[in-house]
């Protein structure tokens, strides 16, 4: 069964494994705790019990910053990354959070085209951001007037 739940307190062991097999600079168990607090949001994506993959944003007033997306290896290509930056895209859209943006490695093409599938577009560049090895981000945003915009041009509504 795959079910898509608000990330908690019990996902943190599971996310930090995810973010050891994902990442040459994981997030700890403690920093991770940050997406149980208050000002984060976060959605895990449950496969036959285990942690698929999970995503995670802190907003302040209108704005979202998306911090964490990863899906665990075994798990890959089945859609659950999509799944759960939607589940945040949604709760963004219904909550008055009007511009979404991230940071990716400018190299990590598999999730450049994860987050242009969600309505990201490429917005700038930060040389230097990452560490391990040294790498430019590529900062791409979303916002609700663009993503309105397209739905209406697809549509012919003006
Ligand atoms: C990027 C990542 C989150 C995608 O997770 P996933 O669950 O495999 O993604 P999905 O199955 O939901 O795929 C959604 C879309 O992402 C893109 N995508 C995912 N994996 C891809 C790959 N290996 N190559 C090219 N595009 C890929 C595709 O556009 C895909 O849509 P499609 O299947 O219709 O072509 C995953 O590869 C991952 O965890 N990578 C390591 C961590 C990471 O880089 N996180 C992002 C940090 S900014």
């Amino acid at each position: 069964m795959v079910e898509i739940i608000r990330f908690g307190h019990e996902h943190i062991r599971e996310a930090a494994q995810i973010e050891a097999l994902c990442f040459s600079d994981p997030w700890s168990e403690a920093g991770l705790e940050l997406l149980t607090r208050e000002e984060a949001v976060a959605f895990a994506c449950m496969a036959d019990g285990r942690l698929a993959a999970y995503a995670g944003m802190i907003s302040v007033l209108d704005e979202g910053q998306i911090i964490n997306v990863a899906s665990h290896p075994d798990f890959q290509r089945r859609g659950f990354a999509r799944a759960v930056l939607g589940a945040l895209v949604d709760y963004a859209d219904q909550n008055g959070i009007v511009t979404l943006s991230l940071e990716v490695r400018e190299s990590n093409a598999p999730a450049i085209s994860l987050y242009r599938s969600a309505g990201f577009v490429v917005a700038g560049q930060r040389p230097r951001y990452y560490r391990f090895p040294t790498e430019t981000a590529t900062v791409m945003v979303r916002t609700k007037k663009q993503i309105t915009a397209q739905n209406q041009q697809k549509t012919g509504n003006n």
